[in-house]
């Protein structure tokens, strides 16, 4: 990270005599909180309307399943239908963890002339070179949601305004200038102490270890904005000029044409929660359903004015065009592996079954043992003859909660979580990605990455801030057993290890080699399954019903 404050500042953007730093000064132009409408109803608000393309005037169809109406999410406890041990019964009493939890995540709070504007990623910053001083986009979506449910939502409102800023501003690297709608990675609040004022320094992936992009930010921010609305009630935020302003100039990056045959998005390495060399370039899931999930949160926040209509009418067809795509060629059960496994290659035209020439010889050993007889999942990554068999959790659990994923296939990954119970959760939810690359394959796609190593961090480690993923998708599907289990498991060590950033390990048993501890994210990702475990109502925020007009393509197998 630079440490530059801002030199001066014109016509708007900002100039600093670093060219590769992001820093700016807030000055009067800044948005001002105390002008912005005050939410009118700070009561939380539960309800979940049906949201989706039936908006835009088509009529919406009754839903037979049983979650397409989230607010009747509490009826759904308890769940009968499992085979996980351990039946849920919720706590009249809060574990003692909890006010642990939020005793620290209120430390991590981050001021910004005296208004809190989001957390810091890690209170122990022990090593000073790396940057989890820093309040990042991704790691304040978990936070966010905690004070959202406990109806404190005037923090997430100061972070979306703030970070709104933050894109507004200039960005350049090197003498390359950013698109307008790029958000930032992360920020922090420098104190100038010649000026004695505080300003601000963003991170745009200029200072990141290998200037990794932050594609997901822009989606994390819509989804953001949506969820504070859903829980306030509030539609004054996402309406201001600048809301819209912000939603549009992140739409354009992502809907843009170039030459692109797939509706899906093409990313660099790292471009997300995996912010290192991991072989996630491409098109990867976790992208591609926080894309679709963004695009299916902004059809709620546009307004219906005339560039709001240009971007509605964008996305209906991206979404209708992603989702199929999505549907048909990430998604693998038994059934379409064997078809894999059968495939024929240097199929031409139209009638190519094969569409993306995999060439069954490249399926991995470890997939015939992996994919359970029942269930499923989105592979990692499609594109010209690559299939990426790896399991990314963040990218299903949010297919789940976008309903990207068919109500069948939302079924089917919770039956592979079920399944895989050892290899995905085993002594500490979350496997990030399943499973590592070692050896051979570690060198050549990881580039030696001595901090990715095998069943380490992002490769194959254990991250507990993914609970409230898995919570949100146990819930939505009907299945809160499975959360409840996995959070009794996260609660035996959480609090006694000092909530750590991450496990290692082929079971998660051991604290991460070089993981932080005090990890926000770890602590508002149990407090966030908490709360929605033991009011599942609060899963409206984060989830969407299914779209009926998104019409599934690929049910599940009928094998199964
Ligand atoms: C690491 C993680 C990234 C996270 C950051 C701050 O770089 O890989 O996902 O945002 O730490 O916690």
């Amino acid at each position: 990270m630079s440490s530059f404050p801002m030199d001066w500042y014109q016509n708007g953007s900002l100039r600093s005599s670093d060219a590769s730093s992001n820093a700016a000064e807030t000055d009067e132009k800044e948005l001002d909180f105390s002008k912005v409408d005050k939410p009118r109803g700070l009561e939380r608000c539960k309800s979940c309307e049906v949201n989706s393309l039936s908006e835009l005037g088509k009529d919406g169809e009754n839903s037979s399943h049983p979650v397409d109406h989230l607010e009747n999410a509490a009826s759904l406890l308890p769940n009968t239908s499992t085979n996980t041990p351990g039946a849920l019964v919720l706590d009249p009493h809060p574990h003692p963890i909890v006010s642990e939890g939020w005793e620290a995540l209120r430390r991590s709070l981050v001021y910004f002339r005296g208004q809190p504007v989001g957390t810091i990623a890690a209170l122990d910053i022990s090593d000073e070179k790396v940057n989890y001083d820093q309040v990042f986009v991704r790691d304040f979506v978990p936070s966010a949601l905690a004070f959202l449910m406990n109806g404190e939502p005037d923090i997430v409102r100061n972070f979306i305004l703030k970070t709104l800023r933050l894109q507004s501003w200039e960005k350049k690297i090197d003498r390359f200038h950013l698109a307008e709608g790029v958000m930032p990675a992360s920020f922090k609040v420098f104190h100038d102490p010649v000026r004695n004022r505080e300003t601000l320094i963003a991170d745009f992936g200029e200072s990141a270890i290998g200037r990794v992009a932050p594609v997901d930010s822009g989606f994390w921010w819509i989804i953001l904005l949506r969820a504070y609305t859903k829980s306030t009630g509030d539609t004054s935020l996402a309406e201001l000029p600048e809301c819209q302003k912000g939603m549009h100039l992140i739409l354009n990056l992502c809907l843009s044409e170039g030459f692109d045959t797939f509706p899906t998005l093409l990313c660099a390495d790292g471009c997300c929660m995996i912010d290192r060399r991991m072989g996630v370039y491409g098109y990867p899931i976790e992208i591609q359903a926080l894309f679709f999930m963004a695009l299916r949160c902004a059809l709620q926040l546009l307004r219906q004015d005339n560039e709001g209509k240009e971007f509605i009418e964008r996305i209906a067809k991206r979404l209708h065009a992603l989702s199929y795509h999505l549907r048909s060629y990430f998604w693998l059960d038994s059934k379409q592996l064997n078809d894999v496994y059968r495939f024929k290659t240097e199929e031409y035209s139209h009638t190519a079954v094969n569409k993306f020439n995999v060439i069954p010889d490249s399926l991995p050993d470890w997939i015939f043992d992996f994919m359970p007889l029942n269930g499923g999942y989105f592979v990692g990554n499609v594109s010209p003859a690559r299939m990426d068999f790896r399991w990314f959790c963040l990218g299903n659990c949010i297919a789940i909660l976008s309903s990207l994923a068919t109500p069948e296939q939302s079924m089917a990954i919770m039956d592979l979580i079920e399944s895989r119970w050892l290899e995905l959760i085993g002594e500490m939810p979350l496997k990030v990605c399943y499973p590592a690359l070692e050896k051979h394959e570690w060198q050549i796609i990881t580039g030696c990455d001595p901090k990715n190593t095998r069943w380490s961090y992002h490769n194959g480690g254990s991250w507990p801030v993914l609970l409230w993923l898995l919570t949100a998708a146990s819930i939505k599907t009907g299945r809160p057993h499975i959360a409840k289990r996995a959070t009794e498991i996260a609660e035996t060590r959480l609090l006694k290890d000092n909530w750590p950033e991450y496990y290692d390990g082929k079971l998660g048993r051991y604290i991460g080699k070089q993981a932080r501890k005090s990890q926000t994210w770890s602590i508002a990702g149990y407090l966030v399954a908490k709360m929605m475990l033991e009011d599942p109502s609060l899963l409206g925020m984060v989830a969407i019903e299914e779209d009926k007009h998104l019409k599934p393509v690929l049910r599940r197998s009928n094998s199964l």
